[in-house]
């Protein structure tokens, strides 16, 4: 038996297979499309392993998966697969609607044909779980409590809609179908393989390419982030202990407002990697035009988690980002190879 991972060749996709597989995990189908954001190389270390097998190809191709899961006698299915920018959702929503709503919908349906042709007790230890946002739930108040499960969804950009519409969908195959389905919300996730568009990452390579630091609006946006890895084994506690139907929020109690991240990251590089002229990183922060639609404040209460699985990050967040940027001092040719391309392009057009 083995477990099918979608997106496994992105940040946290990756991150999850090589976790799961280093801690002696059952064998491992990753099925991705790699469009921009996969990367063949966060999964190299696994070439030439008889217990990883890799596919290239969508979620939404029916036929594929629907062979996949039968021919490698399938168990579980943890769905990474998706479009996860924001401002790539707010320059063309198109793709998010294809991949995260229309995609998330047949691979729900091929999974749904091969889960009902199963055996009783096939059928019952079956498992399908949704990696998911906090975006969904929409923009805190400044002293409101941290978004609980139960907190009304009420996403403000295209990403976050689109998310919400496949949360929606995978949470109906449960209670329609009997599914046995799971959901997280995730916090924002940090670490290796984090490709340089998302806050962390960019501002770890712009610093070290000496180009400006951007924080949109006034930089007071606050976000909790989580280490990639504690997200790792918040997914495999819920694959393993969580109960079907379940939603389990997942975050690491680490608000921060952007402005604080970027200057931890600029005195982190002073003291591991000083910039030649002697001078502070931080001089490089520019303040840029806002996000539309920009949600204020992200924060999670993970207490369900930690009361049901018994699950606690191990990361705080002053570990978690001094390993993040001796990872991206130590991994230049990764980050190297990533920032060509494609990605040009992209960061051309969003910060012309
Ligand atoms: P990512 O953009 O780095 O990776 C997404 C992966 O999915 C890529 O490898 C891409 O090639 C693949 N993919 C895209 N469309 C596909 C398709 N149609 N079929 C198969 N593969 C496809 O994203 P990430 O940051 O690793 O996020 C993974 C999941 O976790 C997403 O669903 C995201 O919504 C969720 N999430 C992310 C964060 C975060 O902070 N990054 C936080 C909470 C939840
Ligand atoms: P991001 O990493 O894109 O994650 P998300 O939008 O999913 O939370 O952005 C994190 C925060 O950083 C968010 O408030 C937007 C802000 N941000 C900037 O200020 N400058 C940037 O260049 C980027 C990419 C993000």
């Amino acid at each position: 038996m083995a477990v099918l991972v979608t997106g496994g060749a992105g940040f946290i996709g990756s991150n999850f297979v090589l976790d799961w597989l280093a801690g002696g995990g059952e064998p491992i189908v990753t099925l991705d499309k790699l469009t921009y954001a996969g990367n063949l190389q966060n999964i190299a270390s696994l070439d030439g392993s008889n217990r990883h097998h890799f596919v290239r190809g969508g979620i939404e191709d029916g036929a594929l998966v629907a062979d996949l899961l039968a021919s490698r006698d399938i168990r579980a299915v943890v769905n990474f697969a998706a479009e996860s920018h924001v401002d790539r959702s707010i320059l063309g929503p198109a793709a998010f609607i294809e991949t995260n709503v229309v995609g998330t919908f047949r691979l729900l349906e091929t999974v749904r044909a091969y889960w009902q042709a199963l055996p009783p007790a096939e059928r019952g230890a079956f498992r399908f779980l949704h990696v998911s946002t906090d975006e969904v739930y929409g923009s805190l108040g400044p002293d409101a409590a941290p978004f609980t499960e139960t907190h009304p969804y009420r996403p403000n950009s295209p990403y976050a809609a689109s998310k919400a519409a496949s949360d929606h969908l995978v949470r109906s195959y449960g209670e329609t179908y009997g599914l046995p389905v799971l959901i997280t919300n995730c916090s924002n996730n940090y670490g290796p393989y984090h490709f340089p568009e998302k806050l962390i990452p960019l501002v770890i390579h712009n610093a070290l390419s000496g180009k400006p630091l951007p924080l949109y609006g006034d930089g007071r946006q606050v976000r909790d982030w989580l280490y990639v890895g504690d997200h790792c084994s918040a997914l495999r506690a819920v694959l393993a202990q969580g109960r079907p139907g379940e939603t389990y929020n997942v975050g690491g109690n680490s608000e921060r407002a952007n402005i604080d991240v970027v200057e931890t990251i600029c005195g982190l590089l002073d003291r591991l990697h000083p910039r030649a002229d002697g001078r502070r990183y931080a001089e490089q922060i520019r303040f840029v035009k806002d996000r539309p639609g920009h949600d204020r404040r992200y924060a999670i209460d993970a207490g369900k988690l930690s009361r049901e699985l018994g699950w606690k990050p191990t990361e705080s967040f002053a570990t978690g980002l001094e390993k993040t940027v001796r990872w991206n001092l130590d991994n230049a040719a990764w980050v190297e190879s990533v920032t060509s391309g494609a990605y040009r392009d992209w960061v051309a057009k969003q910060y012309a």
